[in-house]
């Protein structure tokens, strides 16, 4: 870990003002699954969340100026490659740009570490987030099939896609 790992930061945003950035904690996990189950069909655990931290995976969450949860994200570095694992925002603030800061964010993070790629999965069928990697320079370069759970015990492929750090 770094000394910006650990250190809160402050992000600024047209409508929101003043954000801020800061490791997850154990104690945050509560929070964040309530935001997990309102914006995933099949979202994350809480004991997923927790191991993900105690295996020292990079995880931020965002903030505003009341201190209420917008969104959160957890990369996992390996050598050279970062992994976006989970990033979401909360319902009823998508489609205002914070998906995007999300998005520096953990790239900044790759950066620092020294990454040369960001790659993530997305669903197939989930439209906007895909066009929200494209916006922000992701490429496709695989696709997995039946790669995620889906509604009535069939299951939904993935969409593999990197970015250059
Ligand atoms: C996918 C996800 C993380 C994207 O986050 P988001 O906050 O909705 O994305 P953004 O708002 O940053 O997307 C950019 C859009 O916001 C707009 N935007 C950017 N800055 C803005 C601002 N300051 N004010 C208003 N709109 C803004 C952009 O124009 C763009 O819209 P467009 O693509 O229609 O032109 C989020 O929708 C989400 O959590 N979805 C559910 C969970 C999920 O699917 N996660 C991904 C799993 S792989």
């Amino acid at each position: 870990m770094t000394a910006a790992d650990v250190r809160p930061q402050v992000a600024r945003h047209a409508h929101y003002g003043a954000l801020q950035f800061a490791p997850m904690t154990v104690e945050e996990i509560d929070a964040v699954v309530e935001i997990e189950n309102a914006v995933y069909s099949h979202p994350w655990t809480r004991g997923n969340f927790v191991d993900s931290l105690y295996s020292g995976y990079q995880a931020q969450t965002l903030r505003d100026a009341s201190n209420q949860l917008l969104g959160y994200f957890l990369v996992m570095l390996a050598v050279e490659e970062a992994h976006l694992l989970n990033i979401s925002v909360a319902a009823a603030h998508q489609h205002k740009g914070l998906g995007r800061m999300l998005l520096d964010q953990s790239t900044a993070v790759g950066r620092r570490h020294a990454m040369r790629t960001m790659l993530l999965e997305v669903r197939e069928s989930n439209t906007h987030a895909i066009k929200v990697y494209k916006r922000y320079g992701f490429s496709e370069i695989g696709r997995r099939k039946n790669y995620y759970p889906a509604a009535n015990n069939a299951r939904e492929g993935a969409i593999v896609m990197s970015l250059p750090l």
